[in-house]
This record gives structure tokens, sequence and C-alpha cells, in this order.
């Protein structure tokens, strides 16, 4: 029995019971998951980046090992909102957590049409994946620039009542710069980081391990460029941040929220040990409880910088 009386959080509007939630891309829809544990356990479910239809993502290889990491260039694969919103919403629902749909789109229609059929389900928000670096079309061409970034989220702001949260990319030279124009136009809040463009070249062959050429660095390795870039949006916009990029500990997740993160979602830890969301939300609790704080919210921003 995890005590959670000390864990709980608000964030864009949100009740989360912990701040600890998989990853979108990492978790699928958490149906794999149940055998390892008890998905009432996690403050929510990021879940795998839906379009307006399905998509079969790229060619393989699109899975590198790397020193503390991993590279994927799995490109957004996907059976489309109309199979999410029948037959993975209605299971997610009955998980007693909250569930965060993650929507992703090739142009501005697409992330349209995706996000008004999510305003009428019970979908508890919605993160807007606009820095995907694995797909042709779309996905990061909109998160790398300030006003690609504020277009997508008036589109998707008009198109839905919920609470919408973007998803940023750290392929930028100033995040804080997207992060504001989000803000701008709306967003409620903002999840940071997605992947980090970086490639392998197999040496025997003289070809890139990915078919992609090119794919996402995520898990331990990025730890510290993430803590770097929450740090410095959360000092940047009023709108509460999500945070992840390498987190695979209780010791990270409290580092994320020192920096500012409200929220942090797990991703590429979950490969290696499936059970490291609820390892990570007993270590918090027992966290606050050693350090005699009355809520985890405490640690939010409560870095002593220099
Ligand atoms: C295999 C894989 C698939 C992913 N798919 C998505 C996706 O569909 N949508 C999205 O917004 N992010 C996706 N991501 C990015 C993660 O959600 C996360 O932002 C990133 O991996 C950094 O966190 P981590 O180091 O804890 O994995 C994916 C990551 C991985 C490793």
């Amino acid at each position: 029995m995890i005590d959670m009386s000390r864990l709980g959080v608000d964030f864009a509007g949100v009740h989360f019971k912990n701040p600890i939630i998989p990853a979108s891309g990492t978790f699928g829809y958490g149906r794999e998951y149940e055998e390892f544990f008890d998905l009432s356990l996690l403050g929510g479910i990021s879940v795998k980046g839906t379009t307006g239809s399905r998509r079969n993502g790229n060619l393989p290889p699109r899975i590198a090992e790397t020193p503390s990491g991993m590279l994927n260039s799995v490109g957004l694969q996907n059976p489309g909102i109309d199979h999410f919103i029948g037959e993975e919403l209605p299971y997610l629902k009955t998980k007693n957590t909250v569930v965060i749909a993650n929507i992703a789109g090739s142009n501005e229609d697409e992330y349209r049409t995706v996000a008004e059929k999510l305003d009428s389900t019970d979908v508890d928000m919605i993160e807007v994946n606009i820095s995907c670096p694995n797909v042709k079309a779309g996905g990061a061409a909109f998160g790398v620039s300030c006003d690609g970034a504020a277009r997508i989220t008036r589109v998707v702001r008009k198109a839905t009542s919920k609470p919408v949260m973007m998803k940023l990319s750290p392929n930028v030279t100033d995040i804080t710069e997207i992060a504001k124009a989000c803000e701008s136009e709306g967003a409620d809040a903002v999840s940071l980081i997605n992947t980090l463009l970086g490639m392998r070249i197999d040496i025997r062959t003289k070809r890139p391990i990915l078919h992609n050429n090119v794919g996402g660095l995520s898990g331990p390795a990025v730890f510290p460029v993430a803590l770097r870039m929450v740090w410095q949006t959360a000092n940047a916009v009023k709108i509460p941040v999500c945070g992840m990029g390498g987190v695979s500990s209780w010791e990270d997740a409290v580092e994320m929220m020192m920096a500012g993160a409200v929220l942090v979602q797990v991703g590429a830890a979950l490969f290696s040990d499936p059970n490291c969301p609820v390892k990570i939300v007993e270590g918090l609790s027992e966290y606050c409880r050693n350090q005699g704080l009355s809520s985890v919210t405490e640690l939010t921003g409560s870095v002593k910088v220099w």
C-alpha cells in the first residue's frame, strides 16, 4: 500500500493523485503493463501519439541502444483517433487514473480534427506533440519555430475546451521562446522534453543503424539536458510545466520537480524496468514523509540557485 496522502497535485485544472505519468509512446495504452502493476497507482497515463487516421510508422530498424539511452524512429505508428476513442479510451477510463491523449498531425487540419473529436469524449487532457523528430511532415516542423508552435496551439485551443498541454522539442536554440509562444495562444500547460535528434552508424555496413537514418535520443543520457530546459522554461512561463527526459528513479523525479516541474513523465526507463513508475511513486512518498513535507507540491521550483 503506497501512502498517497502527500502526493496529490492539481495541474491545469485536473487533479492527479500523484505526479508520475508514463510518457507517450513508451506505455502504449497501458494494456501490456497491467500484468506488472495496478494502473490506478499512476498519477496519469499519456497514451501513444494519435493521428487522424492509422499510421504504420517508419521501416525497421527503428530502435538502437546508445550509451545510457536509446534512439527511436518509430514514426508515430498508431491505429488512428477513431480506434483510440472507440476501443482504447473506454478501457483506460475504467483504470481510475488521469487519461492524457497525446495527439499529432501532418498539418493544422489534422490537429484540428483530432482535437475536435476528443472534445466530445471523457478524456481528461490533451497533450499536443509538436516535437516528434521521426515524421517527414508536421510533428517537429511546428515545434521548432515560435510561429509554428503558436499556430498549432491556436488551432487546438479553438477546437477544444479540454486542458491543452503543448509538448516541446529540445531541438531548438531557446526552448523558452517556444513555450512563451504556446502560452500566449492559450495553452494551459507545457510538457518537455521530447527526444533529442541523434544518429548512429554501423561501421561494417556504413549504414545508419536506423532505417530513418536519424532518430530521437531518450533515456538517462538526456536527463541533465532535460532538467536544464525544464528549469529554464518553468522560470519563463506562468503556466505549469510537466517535466520529462531521462527520469529513471525517484531521485530524478525529485530533481525534476525542484527544477520547476509540477508533473513528471517517465519514458525509456520503462523498457529496462516496467515497474519503475510505481517505484518512483513509492520513493517520492517516502521522501516527502522523511523530509516532513505536507505536500509534494512543495518540491516544485524549490531549487536554491547559486
Ligand atoms: C519508443 C518511443 C516512442 C515515443 N513516441 C512518442 C509519441 O508518440 N508522442 C510523443 O509525444 N512522444 C513520444 N516519445 C517521446 C517520449 O514521450 C519522451 O518525451 C522522451 O522519450 C523523453 O523521455 P525519456 O527519456 O524518459 O524517454 C517516444 C519515445 C520513445 C522512446
